[in-house]
């Protein structure tokens, strides 16, 4: 052999000898499964132990000894929080942790476009990597049950169905850059006030039907790998560990691999949290958002005390072995995936997207005389009102704060978009709450006035007089019982006086547009006063941007609303049967039962039942054209097997390209037991040039006929007649066609 033979022979020996010496578990030539098995049988009880609790607010610990790094999770869902302490709630001062935040979910879901979910997960995915986040806390698919639910503006609205096709694109596009969702709260997390203490008692119907879709989509088709228990009990078990949710129904019926992380301090006994389906337990002994003891992480539940009871005797490791499997599982999915690509923050193409997601999500609700677009040809001076023109609405509203790097105010984004052709005059019309800071981050923004709300009212009314337009920007915000975790909101109605405001200002301009700022309906006793009516939601960095790009016309609206607004609260079933927020057990109220006597009949269910006419009603949302539905034809009249496809012809009948949201809902025309007057069971979003028509293509399977059968513990469609409806909105169903399952 010569010298370069002798080389390479050497080369080859000493490579083959690295191959063979790499351990299973670091060679992605084998299966996850594999690497997972090899990594347990390598580990000692105390390493087992270190996975499965976090040893920081925020991070669990890997394996050092074997090179696995820790794991990082963050909230969620918005964009990506900023960094805090190791051990505190406080900011860590980061220079780098600024971000894009994107819209809150109420307004993704207002899209009705899962590309924009998956958009949406994927812009968020990126902006984790950089931030070297390997699990992101959310997204929220609770159901919004009552106008009143404090976290309504993180979840995706009222609706089971359209819950479940938005969360699955989300946790894809997240999931494809190996990046974890962790899916929140799981389950029945409905009330805020009283999170901690609620016991739901509900219905297996309506638990199957209306809470659990979203959920189920998220693991069965979304394959998440991280689901968030909820604070609250059901059946008298706390559902970050619960036998029936968790064991039984996530873990068992619908298969999930991924991890059981339990919400910030929702672990309370440890028996239930080693046997009922815990995986990792973080937060305990915190209140998740500014309380906690000092480093107590060694006094969880599934710390020391289990690691001790595994020494007596006391478990076998049976039950950790488990766990650690699906926490390893998670490990090789995300930090430990070489294949990971690198992230990005702030990019441009996140902010494209977050202003996207924010056009798409705008809902225009009423626009009498076509008021709307704002007409800037014929236009000399705007009047902008209103706290929420000006205030920053990304700092707030419990664990979804963010520090984003920029926030564009609606204020801002019409002098941007009017600058040299409209003066932007500004009135604050009324004061709200003038501070904004989290867990140490503040806006940075001065919005003290002290003047009396008859003074204010006085200056916007007098500037209103002259102006072409007047704007209005009200609504909520992020302060507490307002859209805020913690807390439900205490009534209906716009805070700080906003009514007075709006009705003195409709009564001296014509030309009045009221943008409500909210995750939630609120009541509108003006709302026939007022011409032009927008649901501007929580935007994000391009709340302004994308906001004047739709007042303006720049866009056309196209959001449809998520839920149903109602006139007033005896307008929604958990209201008009006093079931919420439940009653306290006993003198001591530890524990509140809430029982969900409305049971299937949430949002435009109860509304169809009771025959209530809403203010806006689901699906609901206008544009600057308009649309024809018609031609509705079904594939096959009988089917047997429940699978359907009906095709609809979809008409711009306006002189404005635009997009309209084709909706099918679906009626049972005779059932053993009381179903819905109708469901939603599919939808599709169009875009149409002025005079187009298009043939929109909507299919349904079994499920789309069926109901959760109590006796049998499934789901079951009785043959029979049934109908389609058609339309673009709950309450504008023009197109229906009957068919029969054999
Ligand atoms: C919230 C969760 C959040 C967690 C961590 C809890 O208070 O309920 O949604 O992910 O804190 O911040």
């Amino acid at each position: 052999m010569n010298y370069k033979g002798f080389f390479f022979a050497c080369l080859l020996a000493v490579s083959v000898s690295v191959v063979a010496q790499s351990p299973v578990y670091l060679d992605p030539s084998h299966g996850i499964e594999a690497r997972v098995e090899d990594a347990l049988s390598r580990m000692t009880l105390s390493e087992k132990i270190a996975v499965i609790h976090a040893q920081s607010k925020f991070s669990s610990a890997g394996v050092k000894r074997l090179g696995i790094p820790d794991f990082w999770t963050d909230d969620g869902p918005h964009g990506v929080r900023p960094d805090v302490l190791w051990d505190e709630w406080e900011q860590a001062g980061q220079t780098n942790d600024s971000c894009v935040a994107f819209p809150a979910l109420t307004c993704l879901a207002s899209t009705w476009n899962p590309q924009m979910a998956n958009l949406y997960g994927h812009s968020l995915g990126e902006e984790a990597l950089y931030r070297n986040k390997n699990m992101i806390l959310g997204p929220g698919v609770n159901i919004y049950r009552t106008p009143l639910g404090g976290r309504n503006f993180e979840y995706m609205g009222e609706d089971p169905y359209l819950a479940s096709r938005m969360v699955v694109p989300y946790i894809q596009g997240l999931q494809s850059l190996g990046v974890a969702s962790c899916v929140k709260h799981y389950c029945l997390n409905n009330d805020e006030e009283y999170r901690h203490q609620v016991n739901v008692i509900l219905s297996d119907r309506a638990l199957h039907e209306i809470y659990l879709p979203a959920f189920e989509a998220a693991v069965k088709e979304g394959h998440a790998w991280g689901i968030m228990g909820a604070y609250n009990l059901y059946k008298d078990e706390h559902n970050c560990h619960n036998s029936i949710t968790l064991n039984k129904i996530l873990k068992q019926d619908w298969g999930f691999d991924g991890v059981v992380v339990s919400d910030w301090g929702g672990a309370h006994d440890m028996d239930q949290a080693i046997r009922n389906g815990l995986d990792m337990e973080f937060g305990t002994w915190t209140d998740g958002l500014t309380m906690g003891a000092t480093n107590a992480y060694d006094n969880y539940y599934l710390s020391k005390m289990y690691e001790n009871a595994i020494r007596q005797g006391k478990y076998t490791t049976k039950e950790l072995d488990e766990k650690v499997r699906r926490v390893l599982r998670l490990f090789f999915r995300t930090n430990m995936n070489k294949q990971r690509p690198y992230g990005f923050l702030c990019s441009e193409a996140h902010y494209e997207a977050a202003r996207q997601i924010a056009q798409q999500g705008i809902v225009l609700l009423q626009n009498t005389g076509n008021v709307l677009p704002i007409r800037i040809e014929a236009c000399r001076k705007i009047l902008v009102v209103g706290e929420n023109a000006i205030k920053m609405m990304t700092v707030g509203g419990g664990s979804s704060s963010l520090k984003a790097q920029h926030e564009i105010s609606p204020l801002q984004g019409l002098q941007q978009r009017l600058a040299g052709k409209v003066d932007v005059e500004f009135a604050r019309g009324y004061v709200g709450d003038a501070t904004g800071s989290y867990n140490g981050v503040t806006t940075g923004q001065n919005l003290q006035d002290d003047r009396t709300p008859d003074a204010l009212i006085a200056e916007a009314v007098e500037k209103a007089r002259t102006a072409d337009y007047v704007v209005i920007f009200g609504g909520l915000n992020k302060s507490d019982y307002q859209d805020c975790e913690g807390h439900d909101r205490k009534s209906m109605d716009l805070p700080y006086g906003q009514d007075r405001l709006i009705k003195a200002l409709a009564e001296v301009n014509p030309k009045t547009i009221y943008v409500n700022i909210s995750g939630n309906a609120v009541t509108m006793p003006w709302l026939n006063k007022v011409p032009a009516i927008v649901q501007g939601w929580f935007l994000g960095s391009e709340t302004g941007t994308a906001l004047a790009s739709v007042l303006v016309g720049d866009v056309n609206p196209s959001g449809h609303l998520p839920f149903t607004w109602p006139s007033s609260l005896q307008d929604v079933g958990a209201h008009a049967l006093d079931a919420f927020p439940g009653i306290w057990r006993d003198s001591e109220k530890k524990i509140i039962d809430e029982e969900y006597k409305e049971d299937i009949f949430v949002g435009y269910r109860w509304a169809d039942k009771k025959k209530i006419r809403p203010t806006f009603a689901f699906g609901h949302g206008l544009s600057y054209t308009t649309f024809k539905v018609s031609n509705l034809r079904v594939k096959n009249k009988v089917t047997h097997d429940g699978q359907m496809t009906f095709t609809v012809d979809v008409t711009n009948t306006g002189n404005r390209e635009g997009d309209d949201v084709i909706q099918l809902y679906i009626s049972d025309l005779k059932s053993s037991v009381e179903r819905p007057v109708k469901e939603l069971k599919a939808f599709q979003r169009v875009s149409l040039k002025p005079g187009e028509t298009k043939t929109v293509t909507l299919t349904t399977d079994r499920r789309a006929l069926s109901f959760w059968d109590e006796v049998s513990g499934d789901w079951k469609a009785e043959p029979g007649d049934f109908q389609a409806f058609v339309g673009d909105a709950s309450n504008n169903l023009p197109c229906k066609v009957k068919f029969t399952l054999q």
